[in-house]
């Protein structure tokens, strides 16, 4: 139900580093953590790019928006220095520096598709098909794949098309009532909700129904320890210098 590893870098480095950068990965790496869920989005030239907000300002310096910007663009811009002066000069990676370098170090992926507005289908087709060409040999050996997921669901059926072969994890803020319809229809693995929404009674239901449960974002180790009581398989977290990590 849940092969994966159960606890992941959020954003690659949690709070301890520029999200979504390789000196996260890199800082995530430094922590021990070998599993690591990371947001992707279109760049203009429709490039895959690791970024979480699809207008620059917050983690990106600059204006205007992600797919305003070809990913060599992004690549020349700075993506480390608001978080302090020891990261000036990372840029926004493409996904494929990403997965090369989770590759070459056996770091696991859950890879979030994060379209920006209006470009759902389009990001979900993108990314599973790079993911797809990426696996290709793991995929024929039968060996264990990323897990996409997102909270758009025109983007998480749009990557069922392009690439049935590759697991996808419903993203859900509050449960629907009507969440198994959902997800059967959607044709997932697992339900990535948010721990602050999740009950005990309602993660009995999701393991009942078959499917793998994974929280974000859980930044102790005691409500970490409390969701694994309660069933889940899985979260991520911004702490990994407090949540040691685990298999
Ligand atoms: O994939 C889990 C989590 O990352 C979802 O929220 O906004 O941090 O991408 P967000
Ligand atoms: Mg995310």
């Amino acid at each position: 139900m849940w092969p994966y590893p159960r606890t992941l870098a959020h954003r690659g480095g949690g709070t301890l580093a520029p999200e979504n950068t390789l000196a996260a990965l890199r800082c995530g790496l430094a922590y021990g953590y070998r599993a690591v869920e990371f947001d992707v989005m279109l760049a203009s030239d429709g490039v895959p790019v690791v970024v979480h907000d699809p207008e620059l300002g917050r983690t990106v310096a600059g204006s205007g928006r992600i797919s305003d910007y070809t990913a060599a663009q992004l690549g020349t811009m700075e993506a480390g220095a608001w978080f302090g002066p020891q990261f000036a000069g990372e840029g926004v990676p493409t996904f494929d520096a990403v997965v090369a370098y989770c590759k070459a170090q056996r770091i696991w992926m859950n890879i979030e598709i994060k379209p920006a507005p209006g470009f759902d289908a389009q990001t979900g087709t993108m990314v599973a098909c790079a993911t797809r060409d990426y696996f290709a040999e793991e995929i024929t050996a039968g060996e264990l794949l990323p897990l996409l997921s997102s909270f758009s669901i025109a983007a998480l059926e749009a990557a069922h098309q392009a690439a049935p072969e590759l697991a996808r994890g419903w993203l859900v803020e509050e449960m629907p009532s009507d969440w198994a319809k959902k997800a059967k229809k959607l044709d997932v693995v697992a339900i990535h909700c948010d721990h602050q929404q999740l009950t005990p009674e309602l993660a009995r239901e999701v393991k009942k129904g078959g499917y793998g449960l994974f929280c974000y974002t859980v930044n102790t180790p005691e409500r970490a320890s409390e969701l694994l009581a309660w069933g889940v398989d899985g979260f991520c977290t911004d702490r990994i210098d407090i949540i040691p990590s685990m298999a």
